[in-house]
């Protein structure tokens, strides 16, 4: 990839027999690896996180000024490519590390490191035409031009559900613009996050510039963003979490100069429309696969199917079919569609939210985790509360226009969308329907680099999308420069 052209690396052709072996190959030897990376992995405690974070501050700011100049900008992108490169060579074992570490599905697991690797790949590009000389209206006898600098030093907090992409995406976004880093990975995908900074430090990210911080996150991601040298905060996680987050960076910390600035992308509670002409193939194969996909723990998973009265019962009745015939299972097996949550606490939650769906709504469908309620209503809490799960809520609409109106009656704006022949109701799903990504007749996961850029709003989160042009914006200050000639 270069400064205009980017492609995204190909998905896995799991149907190729060589694929397949080496992803195989791959799940044998990773508990090898993960027991060697769990050696290198030791936790930060509340002891010792001040001092840790002191050391981690000033390395990054002795080491600065030759990582942040501008004329290094080309060999922070060569990094990222090299980066890019490592992990493409070492494809199914940061896969197959995740299929164990966090139960992904192969398939799921091995986009998870393209999505990586198209991370990496976009932002070198992007950062070419960042840092490339940009003249602004010049009058005669005035040069105005405009600069990026780096903000200095960046916190960037991690989910565990896409462990190597979301990771890989914010650190490399705040490194290829020229800041120090201190990453904390998710405690359940700190194994994926320590292969993620080796990477990093074997392509050529120098170590005072970059540090590892593994711990929870109430003692070390609470550090980070109480630190008043750290003067951004990439973090996706949740809701909770997130708001958290941008009320302690609000509030001005003694011995920062800075108004300490956050990108925050926090979850969802995603609803796809099926509309009274929809083609029920496309809409049952959009919804299992948005709906269950990861086992649902996806912050674009669909947790609401808003269906048109007309063909409500039959869709019902198809999709409840369709997703009793899903193979459930260990995600080592590859025949498996989904399989066990990320942890007991997570099963523990989303057999809570069946409990709450048996009452508030009809079940069509109990079959381990994975659940399908009927005749939910706005105001349930099955339609308010992201369950970060298997569960999904049917809600009947009358129109379109009151289909749009229970979409958007959430406090979420992340993704949504519509299978619909209709043009006029497409267009206004377009317009009107309260998400960030919007996609019309498929599944509205997996958003790709450079192709969907990624993010949403109202409480779904803040800042410039994912794995689009303007992200690299939330690591830099623009200057702007009027000389008098
Ligand atoms: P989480 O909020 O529990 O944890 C995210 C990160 O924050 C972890 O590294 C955690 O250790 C850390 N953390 C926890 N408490 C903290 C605190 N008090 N201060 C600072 N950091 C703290 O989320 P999760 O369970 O890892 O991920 C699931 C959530 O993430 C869901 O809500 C999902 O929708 C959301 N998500 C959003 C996106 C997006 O792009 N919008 C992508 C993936 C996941
Ligand atoms: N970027 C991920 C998706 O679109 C969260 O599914």
């Amino acid at each position: 990839a270069d400064g205009e052209h980017f492609s995204n690396h190909p998905p896995g052709d799991f149907s190729l027999e060589a694929v397949r072996r080496s992803f195989s190959h791959a799940l044998d030897t990773a508990p090898t690896v993960i027991t060697g990376v769990k050696k290198r992995i030791s936790n930060i405690s509340t002891n010792e996180i001040s001092t840790r974070l002191n050391e981690a501050v000033n390395a990054i700011q002795n080491a600065a000024a030759a990582w942040k100049a501008a004329s290094n900008a080309p060999r922070r992108a060569e990094i990222l490519r090299r980066s890019a490169g490592i992990m493409s060579r070492r494809i199914y074992e940061l896969a197959a590390v995740q299929v164990l570490e966090v139960g992904k599905q192969w398939d799921q697991a091995y986009n998870d490191v393209c999505e990586a690797i198209d991370f990496l790949n976009y932002y070198a590009a992007e950062s070419e035409k960042l840092f490339s000389p940009r003249s602004l209206s010049n009058i005669a006898g005035e040069r105005n031009s405009l600069s990026y600098r780096p903000r200095g030093i960046a916190g960037v907090i991690a989910p565990w559900n896409f462990p190597l992409a979301i990771s890989t995406g914010m650190t490399s976004a705040a490194l290829v613009t020229g800041n120090g880093v201190l990453y904390k990975p998710a405690e359940e995908s700190a194994v994926t996050g320590r292969l993620m900074y080796e990477i990093f430090m074997e392509a050529g990210v120098p170590a005072e510039i970059l540090h590892f911080f593994p711990g929870e996150g109430e003692v070390v991601g609470a550090a980070l963003v109480s630190h008043p040298r750290i003067n951004c905060i990439a973090f996706t996680g949740s809701k909770e979490v997130g708001l958290g987050i941008i009320e302690t960076l609000s509030r001005q910390q003694q011995g920062s100069a800075y108004v300490r600035s956050s990108v925050t992308e926090m979850g969802g509670k995603n609803g796809i429309i099926i509309d009274s002409d929809a083609d029920l193939d496309v809409a049952v194969e959009a919804v299992l696969y948005s709906a269950f996909g990861f086992q649902g723990q996806k912050c674009s998973a669909a947790s609401r199917a808003i269906v048109h009265e007309s063909l409500y019962n039959e869709f019902l009745n198809r999709l409840t079919a369709a997703a009793d015939s899903l193979i459930m299972g260990d995600a080592v097996d590859p025949g498996t569609f989904l399989g066990p949550a990320v942890s007991p606490e997570a099963e523990r939650k989303i057999a809570d939210y069946i409990a709450i769906g048996r009452e508030e709504g009809r079940e069509m469908l109990v079959k381990d985790n994975l659940a399908i309620f009927a005749d939910i209503r706005p105001e349930h809490r099955l339609a308010q509360e992201e369950v970060f799960g298997p569960v999904l809520a049917v809600m009947k609409t009358e129109s379109i226009r009151q289909g749009i109106e229970m979409a958007n009656a959430v406090d979420f704006g992340l993704t949504g969308g519509i299978v619909s022949r209709n043009r006029g109701h497409i267009d206004l799903v377009r317009e009107h329907l309260e998400a960030g990504n919007i996609y019309i007749n498929r599944s509205i996961t997996g958003a790709l680099v450079g192709r969907q850029p990624f993010g949403g709003f109202k409480l779904s989160g803040q800042g410039t999308k994912a794995g689009g042009s303007q992200y690299l914006l939330n690591f830099v200050h623009p200057v702007a420069v009027s000389e008098n000639m």
